[in-house]
Formats: structure tokens, C-alpha cells, sequence
């Protein structure tokens, strides 16, 4: 085998190599409970370690179509579309390295990888606590700080996380990550923002600022210019125009969004009915979430389109 081949051999068998410990540690702890995200961004790191092998496949092979199917798998949600790119490549692919690689980007049958994975590591899985500890020491920060941030007390005092934690001297970079994970879980629980990565929710989470308004606090007022979107997660606030009331919105639903599109005058002016406590975010933010995920801009645009014809008088 040639040199320059031999080393791209190498690079996909690291690649190969950390998708499969990934995919032990995943199982590990969906046995043991660990939260949702933690999972799906243990899967997002096996799927792109995964990508990369298909990348350095296709340059080895000198094949384009391999680059194409990896690109269109990374967009995929969907099951039937993935099952079809799945086996294209399978088709396209030398039989060894289909079968190393392809299964890694298989998600019906999770237990059938962790046991391959398990075969080729040669190593046996280790239990909930010894995993939660090597996630929690990742250089992945984020894996890191998303385990940390969603195991629950009784866990915590077993890992000893928070003795750990007092040892280390105070570091701003990990309290504003601690904070950054209540905010990324209350943006997650939000239909909006259903389809974001774990990569994503945590820029966009960096990105939103937590503020509270008493009872009766004008949040928006009409005819002002001000910039930024918000989120409802407490209490309920009023919309009215001209002193008449056209809504009144409750957790989870968002406003602002009218003027966050030219920047103009705000429509109408919001009121917090009582204490409220929203997500803001920056128009800049919005923008670029929503040039990511399409979706997010088109759920934004119906939503105004409802409120534009509330405004006109053409709905009740
Ligand atoms: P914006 O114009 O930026 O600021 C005031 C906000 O009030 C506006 O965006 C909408 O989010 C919200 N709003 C305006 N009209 C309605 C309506 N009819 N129903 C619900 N919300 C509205």
C-alpha cells in the first residue's frame, strides 16, 4: 500500500476508534439515565467522527460520491432517507469499510453497535460511575458541562463533583458553562428550537440573557425602537396597542419578533402581567440561528404572520 495511503488508513481508524468509545460511553449511561442531551450530543460526536471517515474514504478512493452522500446524511432527519443514503454508500463502499464505518451511523439498533464496539476495543463496558467520570474530565468541554450539569444530586455526591469542583480554583470560564446549561435546557424544551444541535443550543445559549420584570414593568413599548427577541419562561405578559389589548402570552411563547426583522418601531407595547422571567436574545443571534436552521425562521414567520393579521383586524 502506498505511504499517503496507508496514512489516510490510519486517521479513519482513529476516527473509527473514538466513534466507537463514544458509542460504549452512550450506552453506558442510557442505561444508567444519563439525560437525554447528553446522549444526543454523544451521538453528534459519532456521527461527525463518522463523516470525517466517510471524507477520508472518498479521498482515498478518489470518490466524489462518497463526500455527496456523507453531506446529505449529516442533514437527514429523517429515518427513510437516511436508510436509503445508508445503503447507496454500502454500495459504493469496499465491503470492509462499509462495514466498519456504516454502522456507526446506524440509529435503530444501538445495543447490536455498543456489542461490535465492545469486540473491536476488546474491552469489557465499565460501569455508570467510571464512564460519568472519564465524560466529566472530556476535552470535550461541552459533553463535559452537559453530564455535569443534568446528573442528579445524589449522583453528584457520589462522583464527589462538587468536592472536585471546591479543589479547583474558582474558574469564571466553568461558572459561566454551569449557567450556560440552564439556560441551553431551557431553550432545548422550546418547540422552536426542537431541531438545533447540542452545538448550537449552546452558542445560542451564550448568546441569550436571563432577565426579570416585575409586575406591571413595560417590557416593550410601541413605537420604540429596541433590539432583541424574547422567550417567556415564568409569568405571563399582556399585549396591547394604542391601550386596547390584542394577547396575552404565557411560557414558552415569544415576542419581538415583528421589528426584529427591519429593525423598526415596535408594533405594540408588552406588559408583564406579573413577575416575568424571559430569554433575550439578540437580533444579531436570531439572525444567525436562523440562516442555520431554516425551520426556526419559517416558525418565526408564521407566528408573525398570524400576529400581522390580529393587527389588521382580519382574525378574531
Ligand atoms: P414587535 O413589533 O417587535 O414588538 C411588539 C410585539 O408584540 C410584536 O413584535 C409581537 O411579538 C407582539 N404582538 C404584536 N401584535 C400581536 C398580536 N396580535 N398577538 C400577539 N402578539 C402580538
Amino acid at each position: 500500500m502506498p505511504e499517503e495511503e496507508l496514512s489516510l488508513q490510519r486517521l479513519i481508524d482513529r476516527q473509527v476508534d473514538a466513534s466507537l468509545r463514544l458509542v460504549l460511553q452512550a450506552e453506558v449511561l442510557r442505561t444508567g439515565g444519563a439525560a437525554d442531551l447528553v446522549l444526543r450530543r454523544l451521538r453528534e460526536r459519532v456521527d461527525e467522527n463518522a463523516h470525517t471517515a466517510l471524507l477520508l474514504l472518498a479521498a482515498a478512493l478518489d470518490d466524489e460520491r462518497i463526500t455527496r452522500a456523507s453531506e446529505l446524511l449529516r442533514t437527514t432527519a429523517s429515518g427513510r432517507e437516511r436508510a436509503v443514503l445508508l445503503e447507496a454508500l454500502e454500495a459504493i463502499l469496499p465491503t470492509e469499510e462499509a462495514a466498519r464505518v456504516l454502522p456507526l451511523l446506524d440509529r435503530e439498533r444501538p445495543r447490536a453497535i455498543a456489542a461490535r464496539a465492545v469486540r473491536v476495543l476488546g474491552s469489557q463496558p465499565a460501569t455508570f460511575d467510571e464512564v460519568a467520570r472519564e465524560v466529566v474530565a472530556d476535552e470535550d468541554h461541552l459533553t463535559a458541562a452537559l453530564l455535569e450539569g443534568t446528573l442528579d444530586v445524589e449522583t453528584r455526591a457520589r462522583l464527589q463533583l462538587d468536592r472536585r469542583r471546591a479543589s479547583v480554583p474558582y474558574q469564571a470560564g466553568a461558572a459561566a458553562m454551569a449557567t450556560d446549561i440552564e439556560k441551553l435546557l431551557h431553550l432545548r424544551s422550546l418547540e422552536l428550537f426542537e431541531r438545533l444541535t447540542t452545538q448550537q443550543l449552546a452558542d445560542l445559549a451564550a448568546a441569550v440573557a436571563e432577565v426579570t420584570y416585575p409586575a406591571g414593568g413595560a417590557i416593550l413599548t410601541e413605537g420604540e425602537f429596541t433590539d432583541g427577541l424574547f422567550i417567556i419562561m415564568t409569568g405571563e405578559v399582556l399585549v396591547t396597542k394604542a391601550g386596547v389589548t390584542l394577547r396575552k402570552l404565557n411560557p414558552r411563547d415569544f415576542f419581538g419578533e415583528m421589528a426584529l426583522f427591519d429593525g423598526g418601531m415596535r408594533s405594540a407595547t408588552v406588559t408583564a402581567v406579573d413577575t416575568v422571567g424571559l430569554l433575550r436574545l439578540s437580533r444579531d443571534a436570531v439572525l444567525q440561528i436562523m440562516e442555520e436552521q431554516p425551520a426556526i425562521a419559517i416558525a418565526i414567520c408564521q407566528t408573525l404572520s398570524r400576529r400581522l393579521r390580529d393587527l389588521l383586524g382580519e382574525r378574531s
